[in-house]
């Protein structure tokens, strides 16, 4: 099939090159010519795992990209809008990237002489494909949606860096459709891939995308609370998780208790339902508590740092992990940014070290020291905060020995007490 992706960011670039490497004849559409000349050289214009491979084969061949609607348009049968859904300063989220690009794609179709699909992909609340973008594709096409085109909403469900994987092994494909017709050419497209297809009306569609991350990210703040019981109690939460992730009704996975979730999507998705609930009248108390108790999460580094030594002020603070999570460099909503903040508030010395995300954190604080190292990091240091769960913090090769004052607060239980030799006080966040 001949499919139209716009934007090549995260969703649109591993959608695009999974398409091509489906067979699908796939063009990129994208209003910055950096990422066409990008995606035409065959060079991912973000980092995924797997990705640049999938690019690299198929780029001259079965993917293109442009800057151009109607070329897109005209040599496609069906369009995934795959654009930015940020959240507002409210916290509800902001589609005015959606509008604009369904607008100029509206003014593509009015254009066309074939029936085409229209699909959105963007993460986006419960009604937006039917009362705002299917709405703007008719003003702007002069066309009537269900009889010239056709519209559905497709969400995705993947994890950065196993987004590759997980595109081409789903546990599900949702199609959320307004008509047989759009839903069966929707499907069509992933023939290949060996997992069922739930059918269903766009916004059903839209809201499983956000119960499925919503429902996970209650899992991690069940944890927590859990934890900081546990906590005060003197009892191990992890045993207790352990025993209870073997009921299958729970599953052992999004269990773990630590410092919270970050990322692109799980505070910006739970945000964004609190905030569609609150405009629909209801008052979502479960929801906004697991933003809550997320938002407290990170701080306890700190107060727990407080309860051990006496002041924090002009201290050297060791911070291992900058990235939301391992195996990346994205820093979005990472829960090392309000715990640094709070450190260099209480007058801390940062001394920071990151496999992949310095650079990125440089951004948002100039005012630490980044090093090339964990040793480095840690070398005189009064304490050691681990936040993110990366590999190499696992194993207790980076030598406590040379900190100053051996104190080590772990936020992700990653360090097995029973490996580590060295005579240090090591601390679990809410174990
Ligand atoms: C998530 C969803 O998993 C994916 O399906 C969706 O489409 C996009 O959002 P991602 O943001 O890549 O993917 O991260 P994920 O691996 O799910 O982790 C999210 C955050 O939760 C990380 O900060 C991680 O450290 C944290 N986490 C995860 C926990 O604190 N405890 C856990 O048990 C699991």
């Amino acid at each position: 099939m001949k499919v139209s992706i716009i934007g090549s960011g995260y969703v649109g670039s591993v959608t695009a090159a999974c398409f091509a490497e489906l067979g699908h004849q796939v063009i990129c559409i994208e209003i910055d010519e950096t990422k066409v000349e990008q995606v035409n050289a065959g060079i991912p214009p973000i980092y995924e795992e797997g990705l640049e491979e999938l690019m690299q084969r198929h780029a001259g061949k079965l993917l293109s990209a442009t800057s151009d609607y109607d070329y897109a348009v005209q040599n496609s049968d069906i369009s995934f809008i795959c654009v930015g859904t940020p959240s507002g300063d409210d916290g509800a989220i902001d589609l005015s990237i959606v509008r604009a690009a369904t607008a100029s794609l509206g003014r593509a179709l009015s254009r066309k002489k074939n029936y085409h699909i229209v699909v959105v992909k963007s993460t986006v609340v419960p009604e937006t494909t039917e009362k705002v973008v299917l709405p703007i594709l008719e003003e702007y096409s002069g066309k009537r949606a269900g009889v010239d085109f056709g519209v559905g909403m497709n969400p995705e469900f993947l994890r950065e860096g196993n987004a590759v994987y997980d595109f081409m092994h789903p546990d599900k494909i949702v199609v959320g459709a307004i008509d047989g017709r759009s839903g069966a050419i929707i499907s069509e497209l992933y023939r290949g891939i060996d997992c069922e297809i739930t059918h269903t009306g766009p916004k059903t569609a839209e809201m499983i995308k956000y119960v499925n991350n919503s429902l996970l990210a209650t899992k991690i703040s069940f944890s927590n609370e859990i934890g900081n019981i546990c906590k005060k109690l003197g009892i191990d939460t992890y045993e207790v998780m352990d025993a209870v992730g073997k009921d299958f009704r729970i599953s052992p996975y999004f269990l773990n208790s630590g410092v919270g979730f970050g990322g692109s999507c799980f505070p910006k998705d739970v945000k964004a339902l609190v905030g569609k609930a609150k405009d629909i009248g209801y008052d979502p108390i479960l929801l906004e508590s697991v933003i809550n108790v997320n938002d407290r999460q990170p701080l306890k580094m700190v107060e727990l740092l407080e309860q051990k030594i006496d002041r924090i002020t002009g201290k050297k603070i060791a911070v291992l992990g900058l990235a939301f999570k391992n195996d990346t460099d994205d820093i979005r909503e990472s829960r090392s940014i309000p715990v640094i903040s709070e450190l260099l508030r209480l007058g801390a010395e940062v001394f920071a070290y990151d496999p992949m995300a310095a650079g990125n954190m440089g951004k948002v604080f100039s005012n630490i020291t980044y090093c090339d190292t964990a040793v480095e990091a840690l070398a005189d240091a009064d304490a050691c905060l681990v936040m993110t769960e990366w590999e190499e913090f696992r194993s207790i090769d980076f030598k406590f020995g040379v900190m100053k004052n051996k104190l080590v607060i772990d936020g992700r239980h990653l360090i097995k007490v029973k490996d580590i030799k060295e005579d240090i006080d090591y601390v679990g966040l809410c174990w």
